[in-house]
């Protein structure tokens, strides 16, 4: 064989992975390959793969493994709709997909290169875990990549897919990355799965059950994503990186777009009169951003909070918003760290906020507060105070209690402060404030609900308004909902400079 048919022949062979039965195999699963999903992932032509020749090595338990090119991951570089991007696509139809030494070398590797040069990294990741044959390099393995997932955290995006298993100890690299996709019926992820579950807690419960991508989107929010295939999944990925830079010293790329049709109509009349009467908030953000750009993040977890990117004349913004359709849009423990974690994303690569208040307050109840409401709430406080990008808020509505301040009020760095003319923003609601200031001349009246409903009418006349914080110049502006949209797009361009330089420290301790 000449040199050239010798490397042609060694390509070949690392082509095919695990081998064509393994491969139908994987797709009689409804999975596609490792090389197949690259395919569709970056721009044709543009994937230049690294390590292919790479291979396991005979050691631990058993000395005549069998050898493939490759070792069960395919990794690279290439582009995704013209920009640089660093990819990892595990190969099931070798060992599972398991992780060995070289193997989580090759993931090492590329997201080095990453780092230096600043792009991001998405893994696709289908594998049986850790390399059982190899034993405890195969853990440092896991720990190497564990290490780069978190010092490349804030400094370039990382985006993990899930198309297969993802269990035991390797779960926690998706889960140090900034987004987690899971394709539902062919992924789930769990620390310990099913058997050891009914073991141990005598649960019967099914691996989708315990960590299927419907789990994940809506009970854990361990996912950000739940694709109804692999084909979607892809395009969510594509759909994301859209929105974001390539890393922390960059800024999100801007699309076209033509001034006009600025003022929305609309917005006047989405707000109901009767302020109990829920409304969605999605309809807002529709009305406000540019047509067809808001992309929901986190869509079926904590729904009375919604986060998500869209764009504003061309422009990426990030979008934390209440949603009174859902539990009348109250904090809670969930809504607090999606919301938090969320706006750090954003502020960590330069996508200005957008905070859309329309907030009763924070959930009452035991299980909100034994379960940590202080310290989860805290987080959504902490993340909006110590972020530094732009920061804009609308006031649609309610504002009250600690949920005012926490929801980028001006005292913790907003930068510019709306309200529509139907906002209330007052320390608590009507009947509630009247309840305790009133107690003694409600139980003393001879009328005592007749004189509870004339003083629940006397204080929201007083207090329930927008005038009282615009009188502070808590407020900057109160607004006509139509001109909403204009006012986000001068104020973005105002702040477009925007610099603010924080004390010196190592890091802040945001309360985990
Ligand atoms: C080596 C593995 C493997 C592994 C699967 N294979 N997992 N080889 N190490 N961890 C191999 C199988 O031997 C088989 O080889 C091929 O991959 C496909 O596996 P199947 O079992 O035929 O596939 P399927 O029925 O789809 O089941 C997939 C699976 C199952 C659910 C992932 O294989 C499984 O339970 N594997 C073990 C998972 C596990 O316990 N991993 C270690 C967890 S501990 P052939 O030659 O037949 O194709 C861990 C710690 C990480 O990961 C800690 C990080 C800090």
């Amino acid at each position: 064989m000449d040199k050239i048919e010798e490397l042609q022949s060694k390509i070949s062979e690392a082509m095919l992975g695990g081998g064509e039965v393994r491969i139908a195999s994987q797709h009689k699963k409804g999975k596609l390959t490792a090389r197949e999903r690259l395919q569709l992932l970056m721009d044709e032509g543009s994937f230049e793969e690294l390590d292919m020749l790479v291979t396991n090595r005979n050691r631990g338990l058993t000395t005549d493994q069998e050898q493939f090119l490759g070792d069960g991951v395919v990794t690279g570089y290439g582009t995704i709709n013209g920009r640089l991007t660093y990819v990892f696509s595990q190969d099931f139809t070798v060992y599972g997909g398991s992780l060995s030494e070289p193997h989580a070398r090759k993931i090492c590797k590329i997201m080095d290169l990453a780092m230096e040069n600043g792009a991001p990294v998405i893994g696709l990741n289908d594998s049986g875990g850790a390399r059982i044959q190899e034993g405890v390099v195969s853990l440092g393995g896991y720990a190497d990549i564990f290490y780069r997932n978190t010092r490349a955290s804030g400094v370039i995006p990382q985006i993990s897919a899930i198309m297969g298993p993802c269990a035991g100890g390797a779960v926690y690299s998706p889960a140090i990355t900034d987004f987690i996709m899971m394709v539902e019926q062919t992924s789930y992820m769990f620390v310990t799965g099913p058997n050891v579950v009914k073991t141990v807690t005598h649960e019967e419960v099914t691996s989708e059950e315990l960590g299927g991508a419907q789990t994940h989107a809506s009970k854990s929010g361990v996912t950000h994503f739940a694709c109804s295939n692999e084909i979607e999944c892809i395009q969510y990925i594509k759909q994301l990186l859209s929105y974001i830079p390539q890393n922390c010293e960059d800024t999100a790329p801007v699309y076209p777009y033509t001034p006009g049709d600025e003022v929305r109509e609309v917005l006047n009349t989405l707000i109901p009169a009767n302020p109990n009467q829920p409304y969605d908030m999605k309809e807002v953000i529709e009305a406000l951003v540019d047509k067809d750009s808001f992309f929901e993040v986190h869509k079926n977890f904590a729904e009375n909070m919604i986060v998500g990117f869209a764009r504003i004349a061309g422009r990426s913004i990030g979008i934390v918003a209440n949603q009174p359709a859902h539990l009348a849009g109250v904090l809670d423990i969930h809504a607090s760290v999606k919301g938090a974690r969320f706006t750090r994303f954003c502020d960590a690569f330069n996508i200005p906020l957008l905070v859309l208040v329309d907030v009763p307050g924070f959930l009452p109840g035991t299980d909100q507060e034994w379960n940590g409401i202080i310290t989860n709430g805290a987080k959504l406080l902490f993340a909006l105070s110590e972020a530094t990008v732009p920061k804009l808020t609308v006031t649609t509505r309610k504002a009250y209690g600690g949920a005012y301040c926490v929801m980028n009020s001006k005292h913790i760095g907003a930068d510019l402060n709306y309200a529509f003319p139907q906002a209330e923003i007052a320390v608590m609601g009507a009947k509630g404030a009247v309840e305790i200031i009133y107690k003694k001349e409600i139980d003393n009246a001879p009328d005592p609900e007749a004189r509870m409903n004339e003083l629940v009418a006397d204080y929201t006349e007083k207090f329930a308004n927008p005038y009282l914080a615009a009188e502070k110049g808590y407020i900057d502006e109160v607004i006509k909902p139509d001109q909403t949209r204009i006012k986000l797009i001068k104020a973005y361009k105002m702040l477009e400079n925007k610099v603010v330089s924080m004390p010196r420290k190592k890091h802040g301790n945001i309360p985990l």
